[in-house]
């Protein structure tokens, strides 16, 4: 399967500041397209320049959230209509900070993936335990919940669904999950996707990634890529990550 290297740049960068490195990543030509895809969620202001900047190069472009409404009177929000306007392929949903600090429930993260799947965006849905679940052994028990109320009876958009592991006790923390621990809990995630959507679906790691520890994450076997935050942020760390395997 062909790996997946994404950006997450969260709430990070200014205008001039996500323009200066597209241009620099743009002058950039170690990458190898034939071997892995790249994407970048950059906030939602810069989508239509990143776009644009990156409009002649294979490098896909997402938004980090949708709301699930096409349009009306929601103040703040962006909806799933907007993002594909923009010619974005693909939109971020369930990550761990939307769960955690704004109080997005299973409820509504199933309703944003219905809307954007019917508006033709590519879903990558986040999951992942917090720390006392892991400790309690729950792991996998939080992450077939996750995955059966956001996506069950959605068998006609398998091949528009991606998923990110994204243990939350490693995010942003400089801790990462132990690469053949994740890739376990990445080979139980493609059984219960084989189960509800029937495909064979890519599941990217994400917590805590850095170009020392890429290779080994990207060298085993049920781990088909990456979700990259804060060393997504600097394009020589972004590109030593998409150059490490
Ligand atoms: P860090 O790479 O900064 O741990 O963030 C991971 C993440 O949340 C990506 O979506």
């Amino acid at each position: 399967m062909k790996k997946l290297i994404a950006a997450n740049w969260k709430m990070h960068k200014t205008y001039k500041e996500a323009v200066d490195f597209i241009n620099d990543f743009l002058k950039e030509d170690s990458i190898d397209f034939e071997k892995k895809d790249i994407l970048i969620y950059p906030p939602f202001l810069y989508v239509c320049e990143v776009l644009r900047l990156l409009e002649k190069t294979p490098i896909k472009v997402g938004a980090q959230n949708a709301y699930f409404e096409k349009k009306g009177a929601f103040t703040g929000e962006i909806s799933p209509v907007m993002i594909k306007s923009c010619k974005a392929e693909y939109v971020l949903l369930g990550h761990s900070e939307r769960r955690h600090i704004f109080k997005e429930s299973d409820e509504l993260i199933r309703k944003k993936v219905i809307s954007s799947l019917e508006e033709g965006l590519r879903v990558m849905l986040c999951v992942g335990e917090a720390l006392e679940e892991r400790e309690s052994s729950l792991t996998f028990k939080v992450v077939e919940s996750q995955l059966k109320l956001a996506l069950a009876g959605l068998k006609d958009y398998a091949n528009m669904i991606e998923i990110a592991y994204e243990p939350v006790w490693a995010i942003g923390t400089g801790k990462s999950a132990s690469p053949e621990d994740a890739s376990k809990v990445h080979s139980f995630i493609k059984d219960i996707l084989k189960d509800i959507l029937g495909s064979n679906t890519r599941v990217l790691y994400g917590g805590s990634v850095n170009p020392k520890n890429a290779k080994e994450f990207l060298t085993q076997e049920h781990i088909d890529g990456l979700l990259v935050g804060g060393a997504s942020l600097e394009v020589k760390s972004f590109l030593d990550i998409i150059n490490a395997y």
